[in-house]
């Protein structure tokens, strides 16, 4: 089985699903997030904090160029993954690429709880800074795409997803 690749947004169940998927075909899990905040011994918001996003980006990179090279596995990546094209390419070689998409409003209701734990969207209006984010990014995540699905509920899209594979 080629790896399953999930990309998105912040906020757009990558993980949640990517874990689920992985549960229920029994094969590893990666999610690049929680590799780099293991290795490091310090959380997302940290890293950006002590070493800025460029030093998180580096990791980031070093890490995509690890992980695609597994093998029946489900990745879950961080929403910036798209910036560097070459982290794509990678992803590809092995890779299905899946996009959750989601409207902003979804994206919002989602990380209202959780954006201390985001860097990029601590201390900025969340509306403002998520609608920016996807008009920048939106593009990248579809042009990357080999399947786009909306997310709006997350068993509607796990079996939408199980339909897509068999
Ligand atoms: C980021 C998304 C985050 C994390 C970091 C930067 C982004 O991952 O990698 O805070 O640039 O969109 P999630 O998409 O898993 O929240």
């Amino acid at each position: 089985m080629k790896n399953i690749v999930f990309i998105g947004m912040m906020g757009s169940g990558k993980s949640t699903i990517a874990k689920e998927i992985s549960k229920k075909l029994n094969v590893d899990y990666y999610d690049t997030d929680q590799m780099i905040e293991n290795r490091e011994g310090k959380t997302i918001t940290e890293i950006f904090e002590l070493y800025g996003e460029n030093y998180f980006r580096k990791l980031e990179d070093d890490l995509v160029k690890e992980v695609s090279r597994c093998e029946n596995s489900i990745i879950s990546t961080g929403g910036g993954i798209v910036l560097n094209p070459e982290n794509i390419s990678l992803l590809k070689e092995n890779g299905l690429i899946i996009y959750l998409e989601n409207s902003v409003d979804d994206l919002v209701s989602r990380l209202k709880e959780e954006s201390s734990s985001r860097p990029l969207i601590i201390k900025n209006d969340l509306h403002t800074k998520i609608d920016e984010l996807l008009k920048q990014r939106e593009n990248l995540y579809k042009k990357d795409a080999d399947i786009i699905i909306e997310n709006k509920k997350i068993d509607t899209t796990i079996e939408k997803i199980f339909n897509f594979l068999s």
